[in-house]
């Protein structure tokens, strides 16, 4: 089995992380394009460690112009095991306020503009996505948060959204009282299919930085309100980072849930041709 390499994809408050040994900033080439940014490496703990900026260091990329591909084929080709992505998120549910964290089980994908597969003509394979978190990874992330006083919420639908635009007020009480969405961002699809193909276990810890359009006591959402809470949750998301590689360990086990084995009979096209 290859080392332990935890992944994190996240904003810029995630990778100031004190201790990260041998921290260097890598180019990753890729055969799928150029990755959002270069990736900081280093260890911690005796545990590998790269952080990758989703939309670039200075904010460069918009949810659609994320080369998700990209992104996930250089952690691959650098030996990441284990990606844990840390995004924003509206809320959809009273009880998800803004700074509490969720640990996003679930997505419903309504985006419509981006590359969602390294598979197509000449190569077809269909994974399943049925579970495409990978509840090791999460338990790691929950038991990380609570050490670190974060109210992390167990379990959550995700839905993506296309964006560059918030929802319509029509679409927030869809999303919220038909589809059974808990909450709602523009960057977790098509991470999460990617990195099952990959094989890499995938956790998704969205933090919640408003209530979208629904709620009658918040008005709509504002841009301003979301950095301001983000930036009030970069230290907690730090520490909870920081407590990942104690509990992950530096030798890698087979995954339990076989995300690291997901092609197995996932591949449908004839090797000989
Ligand atoms: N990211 C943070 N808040 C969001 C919202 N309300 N909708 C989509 N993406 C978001």
């Amino acid at each position: 089995m290859p080392d332990t390499m935890i992944a994190v994809i996240g904003g810029s408050g995630l990778y100031d992380i004190d201790g990260l040994e041998g921290a260097k900033w890598q180019e990753v080439a890729s055969p799928f394009g150029t990755p959002s940014d270069a990736i900081l490496t280093g260890t911690l703990e005796g545990v590998k460690m790269a952080f990758l900026p989703r939309h670039g260091r200075g904010h460069v990329h918009t949810p659609s112009s994320v080369p998700y591909r990209a992104n996930i084929d250089a952690l691959k080709r650098l030996g990441a095991t284990d990606v844990i992505s840390v995004s924003a998120c509206g809320s959809f549910r009273e009880q998800m306020a803004p700074g509490d964290f969720v640990l996003v089980d679930q997505f419903i994908d309504r985006t419509v503009a981006r590359e969602n597969s390294f598979f197509g003509p000449g190569c077809v394979a269909h994974v399943s996505v049925a579970h495409p978190t990978c509840p090791r990874l999460g338990a790691a992330c929950r038991t990380a948060a609570r050490a670190a006083g974060i109210t992390m919420h167990d379990g959550g639908t995700y839905l993506a959204m296309e964006g560059p635009q918030f929802s319509t007020l029509a679409e927030s009480r869809i999303y919220r009282e038909h589809w059974g969405a808990d909450v709602i961002g523009m960057t977790n699809m098509p991470e999460a299919r990617l990195a099952r193909e990959a094989e890499l276990c995938y956790a998704s810890v969205a933090m919640v930085t408003d209530y979208d359009s629904w709620h009658p006591q918040h008005g709509e959402v504002d841009v301003a309100e979301i950095i301001r809470t983000l930036m009030g949750n970069a230290d907690k998301g730090r520490d909870m980072v920081r407590r990942l590689p104690a509990l992950l360990g530096a030798a890698r086990m087979p995954c339990p849930h076989g995300c690291d084995r997901a092609l197995n009979n996932a591949i449908l096209t004839d090797p000989s041709v």
